[in-house]
């Protein structure tokens, strides 16, 4: 899986104005400042493809990026964060709640969560929504470059017990730093692009 050739297409703030594509789309979700836009810089290889910033709450819209005219990888805006005005943050829940139950062209949802923590309130939702939706997904537990080798078999125990996942649900460590994990979404998205 190459993915060194994504070019920015398009962003969307109203869900009305979601491309009308042939191409599936793999959508990446998470807490706002957890890292999602540094992971699919790292997996794009292109350190200037989605704006990564310390301010929560930097990507307001869905992101599209085009790969190869295959398939889109979709940066969704993080949820969790409390410092916005709520008529921001109403706009931001009606837009990826309509995006996720009735987008069409998606295929499957990279989960990012932070691999140094409990899974939050909203990241279990999250998750429950996953199962229940049918959807497939990936568990992305990202910047593990930031905790020890034994912590880190300690949080994967505390992940699977909060999210209540078993060994069938697909899971990774990750880091934007290092690279640890690309394998693993490249290895998630082909096999949900040969489906
Ligand atoms: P929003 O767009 O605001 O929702 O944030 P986001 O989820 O896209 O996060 P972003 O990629 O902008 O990263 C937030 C911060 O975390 C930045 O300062 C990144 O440099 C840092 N960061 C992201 N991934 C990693 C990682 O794997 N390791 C380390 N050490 N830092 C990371
Ligand atoms: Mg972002």
């Amino acid at each position: 899986m190459k993915l060194s050739n994504a070019k920015f297409y398009k962003s969307v703030y109203k869900y009305e104005e979601c491309p009308r594509l042939q191409q599936p789309e793999v959508a990446f979700s998470g807490r706002s400042n957890v890292g999602k836009s540094s992971l699919i810089n790292r997996i794009t290889k292109n350190k200037k493809l989605a704006r990564t910033s310390n301010t929560p709450g930097r990507t307001q819209s869905l992101n599209y990026y085009n790969i190869d005219d295959k398939f889109y990888l979709v940066d969704l805006p993080g949820y969790g964060f409390a410092n916005v005005p709520k008529k921001v943050k109403d706009d931001w829940s009606e837009l990826i709640d309509s995006y996720l139950n009735y987008r069409e062209n998606l295929i499957g949802i990279v989960q990012i969560i932070d691999a140094r923590h409990k899974p939050s309130k909203e990241d279990k939702m999250m998750v429950e929504w996953l199962k229940a939706s049918g959807l497939s997904f990936l568990i992305a537990a990202t910047k593990v470059d930031k905790i020890s080798n034994n912590k880190r078999a300690q949080q994967k125990k505390v992940i699977f017990k909060e999210l209540a996942l078993d060994k069938n649900d697909n899971f990774t460590f990750f880091s934007a730093q290092t690279g640890e994990g690309s394998k693993d979404i490249y290895n998630y998205l082909e096999s949900l692009l040969q489906l």
